[in-house]
């Protein structure tokens, strides 16, 4: 479903402070895969999921989305992708700042048609009673506290039950309860069908044999 061949991705290609991320590194995703990436800081996982969600499509190599090369697909359909197919949390959240909590986690549904409306608004107050965020629905989100952003960003991601999850430490800035109220949610409420790929250094809650586990080093992935 998700292919990269032979991929490289440099930053500051040709200067003296050259990033290797990806040095034609191939890796495949299939359609309910369970995928966790790990590997030391500034190795390159936050930019590989940047290729992945098509937010960076500045590299070499080809990456195949049901078998089709996103950079012949057109802003149209990348945004369909980004909107329908995918549902992300970036290490940095990538929120609308200026706009309330409510605004950032209803983004999805606006354009989706996969619900109801009432079917909308029952997940969305389902979600916004999980993690607490009641009481913030007005609130900008640039207001925020950190744990409180990433739990608009956690409540975005999932609303619309996307068939794909891409989480960058979605848990980084919780409190060990919303943590566990994080992977509990997740685990009891995603789908076989639903692919997910998760960087996390909290370790212990998954399970390795439904996990795949993923190295990265040297600017390719390696299955542990
Ligand atoms: N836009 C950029 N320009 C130049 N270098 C960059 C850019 N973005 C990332 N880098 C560098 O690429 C490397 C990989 O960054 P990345 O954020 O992908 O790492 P990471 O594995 O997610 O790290 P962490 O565990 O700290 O989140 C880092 O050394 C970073 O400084
Ligand atoms: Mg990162």
């Amino acid at each position: 479903m998700l292919e990269l061949k032979n991929i490289s991705k440099i930053f500051n290609k040709d200067y003296d402070n050259q990033t290797i991320i990806l040095n034609q590194a191939d890796f495949k995703v299939n359609k309910g895969d369970k995928i966790l990436i790990s590997g030391e800081n500034g190795i390159g996982k936050t930019s590989l999921l940047k290729i992945l969600a098509t937010y960076d499509l500045d590299f070499e190599g080809t990456y195949l989305i049901n078998g089709k090369d996103v950079k012949e697909m057109s802003e149209g359909e990348l945004a369909k992708i980004r909107n329908e197919m995918f549902g992300f949390i970036f290490q940095d959240y990538f929120l609308l700042e200026d706009e309330s909590t409510k605004y950032n986690i209803e983004i999805p549904l606006l354009y989706s048609k996969k619900y109801k409306f009432s079917e909308k608004k029952e997940r969305f107050d389902k979600l916004i009673d999980e993690f607490e965020l009641n009481k913030k629905l007005r609130q900008a989100v640039k207001t925020m506290s950190g744990g409180e952003r990433q739990k608009v960003a956690i409540c975005r991601a999932i609303i619309n039950d996307p068939e794909i999850l891409i989480l960058d430490e979605p848990t980084a800035a919780l409190n060990p309860r919303f943590k566990e109220k994080f992977y509990e949610y997740i685990f009891t409420n995603i789908k076989d069908e639903t692919t997910l790929i998760l960087v996390s250094h909290d370790t212990r809650y998954f399970d390795s044999k439904i996990f795949k586990e993923y190295k990265f080093v040297d600017g390719k992935l390696y299955l542990s």
